[in-house]
C-alpha cells in the first residue's frame, strides 16, 4: 500500500491504497464518490467517465499511480451547483432512463462541449461513440447536448457582462 494524494472536485484528498488500484474504486469506495459507475471494467462501457486535467477518461482504466497532481474531476464536482448546461438539459429533455450510464454520458458530453461549443450531430455522435446506452437513450442524449450547447451560450454573455 502507498499513500497518494489526489486533486479531486478542487479538493485534496489521501488515500492509502496499492498502487494499480484503478481510479474508479478510490473514487467509490475510499472516497464515497459513487456517481462514477463501474459497467464493465475494462475500458469499453464509458461508465467510468472522468475528467482529468479536462479530458474525458475511463476511472477503470487509470491506475491511482498514473495520476499524480493532476486535477480530476467526477460527476459530483462537475458543477457547484449540479446545474451545468448538461445538467439543466438532462432535466428538461428527461434524457435518462434507468440512468446507470448517464454520468458517464454527462462526463465525456461536458468534455465535448469545453473544446466544441456547438457541436455538429457528426461531432456528438464521434465523441460519444464509445459511452453505450444499454437502454438506447443515444438521439435523446444527441438532443440534450445540442441542448445543452444552446444553453451554454445563451449563459456565456451574461458571465461576461458581470466581469
Ligand atoms: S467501467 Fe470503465 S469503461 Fe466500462
Ligand atoms: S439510461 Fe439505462 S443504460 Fe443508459
Amino acid at each position: 500500500m502507498s499513500k497518494y494524494t489526489l486533486q479531486i472536485n478542487g479538493q485534496a484528498h489521501t488515500v492509502d491504497v496499492a498502487s494499480d488500484t484503478p481510479m474508479l474504486w478510490v473514487l467509490r469506495d475510499h472516497l464515497n464518490l459513487p456517481g462514477t459507475k463501474f459497467g464493465c471494467g475494462v475500458g469499453q462501457c464509458g461508465a467510468c467517465s472522468i475528467h482529468i486535467n479536462g479530458v474525458s477518461m475511463r476511472a477503470c482504466m487509470t491506475a491511482v499511480s498514473t495520476v499524480g497532481r493532476k486535477q480530476i474531476t467526477t460527476i459530483e464536482g462537475l458543477d457547484a451547483k449540479h446545474s451545468h448546461p448538461l445538467q439543466q438539459a438532462w432535466c428538461e429533455l428527461d434524457v435518462p432512463q434507468c440512468g446507470y450510464c448517464q454520468a458517464g454520458q454527462i462526463m465525456t458530453a461536458a468534455a465535448l462541449l469545453k473544446d466544441n461549443p456547438q457541436p455538429s450531430d457528426e461531432d456528438i455522435d464521434g465523441a460519444m461513440a464509445n459511452n453505450l446506452c444499454r437502454c438506447a437513450t443515444y438521439l435523446r442524449i444527441r438532443a440534450g447536448i445540442k441542448r445543452a450547447a444552446q444553453i451554454g451560450t445563451a449563459v456565456a454573455p451574461k458571465q461576461e457582462a458581470a466581469k
